[in-house]
């Protein structure tokens, strides 16, 4: 049995903590995409891990993290994370592996990423890690896989400048490397959560092109990042925030907008602590954009939802989503290829009523104040998918969970 568990808007929703709430019942976590461009945050007990490349199961003792074959792989990030984990009381040796096909990213790929991002018309605003130039390198059959670190013919053409920062990670990474296709084969009655980065709309095929990273990371990318066809994916779960957020440039709806909102994307901004874990960047706030979120559970048919931050309105007296795009045309069904679309597109508003009360400590989903309740209702009617985890909390015990996502 495996999970898909991915992000169903611009990413940083919450699957870090997702991942870990239902890492707890598997036995091995593939990242199946993106690199140190991600970044996980994970409150378990006292302690909170930021993870940028390991899986987020890794913090479960007799748990697998698999780097898999969609990954592009910073070798000195990756060797900087793990000794963090460890100075934080996380073993990790044996328990991590990384896909002979996964590519890796050298210290000149970073510095094209920004030269490359500050010489374009329109910057995408990337994380500078190097991503973009990994997986162009790869689509254009110049990358560097890590099997080529153990292959001496084709390790020999590389240049000498990556030769020499790769040379002293050659040994280290060598126990970890594995065939994934053999691995997942065995793999394939044990519970496999297959963990995302980033959010279906910043999916490189079905995100807001060119605004968006170069990794797969919707659906589809789940099976080709974790050697496995997509027939094997037994259920995929989205998971999305209360409200919206982005960082970096592009078209983003619903975002708020000071003169018609006043002062509430600051507001959601600071309660909800929006800031990248990777960049330490302001995130861009907005309205739950429902249009999105409905195409985002189409292109990657999305079985069930998970809604992180609801505690983040604890305090509001009532709360909007976006239920439609005034473009000068007629109501859409789908979600605009066009980027001047998008950027003209003014949001149609539904509103809630607040809930005025705290959600902290709520455990069962009945508990949960009506108007809650409400909100999750109209949400699940427009995107008809069902919303079966809430997280009302960082902490691991402030989740809901409406039905066992692994006995479904
Ligand atoms: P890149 O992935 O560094 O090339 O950045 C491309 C775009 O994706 C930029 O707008 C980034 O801010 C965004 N991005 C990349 N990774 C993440 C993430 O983990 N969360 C949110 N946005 C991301």
């Amino acid at each position: 049995m495996n999970l898909a568990v991915i992000g169903a808007q611009w990413g940083d929703e919450g699957k870090g903590k997702i991942v870990d709430y239902l890492a707890e019942q598997a036995e091995v976590v593939v990242r199946f995409s993106g690199g140190a461009n991600a970044g996980h945050t994970i409150v378990h007990k006292d302690r909170t891990y930021k993870l940028h490349l390991v899986p987020s199961g890794i913090i479960y003792p007799r748990t697998v993290a698999v780097l898999g074959a969609g990954m592009v792989i910073d070798p000195g990030a990756l060797f900087g994370e793990l000794q963090t984990l460890e100075e934080q009381g996380v073993s990790w040796e044996g328990r991590v592996l990384v896909s002979d096909r996964a590519h890796l990213v050298v210290p000149r790929y970073r510095e094209l990423d920004v030269e490359q991002d500050r010489s374009r018309m329109q910057p995408i605003g990337t994380t500078g890690r190097g991503i973009g130039v990994a997986y162009s390198m790869k689509a254009a059959r110049d990358g560097i896989r890590v099997v080529d670190l153990f292959d001496d013919e084709r390790y020999a053409l590389l240049r000498p400048e990556d030769r020499e920062f790769l040379d002293p990670y050659r040994e280290r990474i060598h126990p970890m490397v594995t065939d994934l296709a053999v691995y997942m084969y065995h793999a394939r009655d044990r519970r496999v959560v297959l963990e995302g980065a980033q959010g279906a709309l910043l999916d490189l095929d079905h995100g807001t092109y060119p605004f968006v990273s170069s990794g797969y990371s919707a659906a589809g990318g789940a099976a080709l990042g974790a050697a496995i066809g997509p027939r094997a994916i037994d259920h995929v779960l989205g998971v999305f925030k209360a409200y919206t957020t982005r960082v970096g440039n592009g078209p983003f709806p619903s975002e708020f907008q000071p003169d018609r909102d006043g002062d509430l994307g600051d507001q959601i901004r600071e309660i909800g602590q929006e800031y990248g874990v990777t960049t330490g960047r302001p995130r861009r706030c907005g309205y739950l954009d429902l249009v999105a979120l409905r195409y985002a559970c189409r292109v990657c048919s999305i079985d069930a939802l998970a809604l992180t931050h609801l505690d983040v309105y604890d305090e509001f007296d009532e709360i909007k989503a976006c239920v439609g795009y005034d473009i000068g045309e007629e109501t859409l069904d789908g979600f605009p290829a066009s980027i001047s679309a998008l950027e003209r597109a003014v949001p149609v508003t539904k509103r809630f009523s607040g809930w005025k009360t705290s959600l902290n400590g709520i455990s069962r989903f009945e508990d949960l104040p009506a108007a809650a309740k409400e909100y999750i209702a109209c949400i699940e009617r427009f995107v008809e998918t069902p919303v079966e985890i809430v997280s009302v909390g960082s902490q691991r015990e402030s989740t809901i969970l409406r039905s066992d996502q692994w006995t479904r």
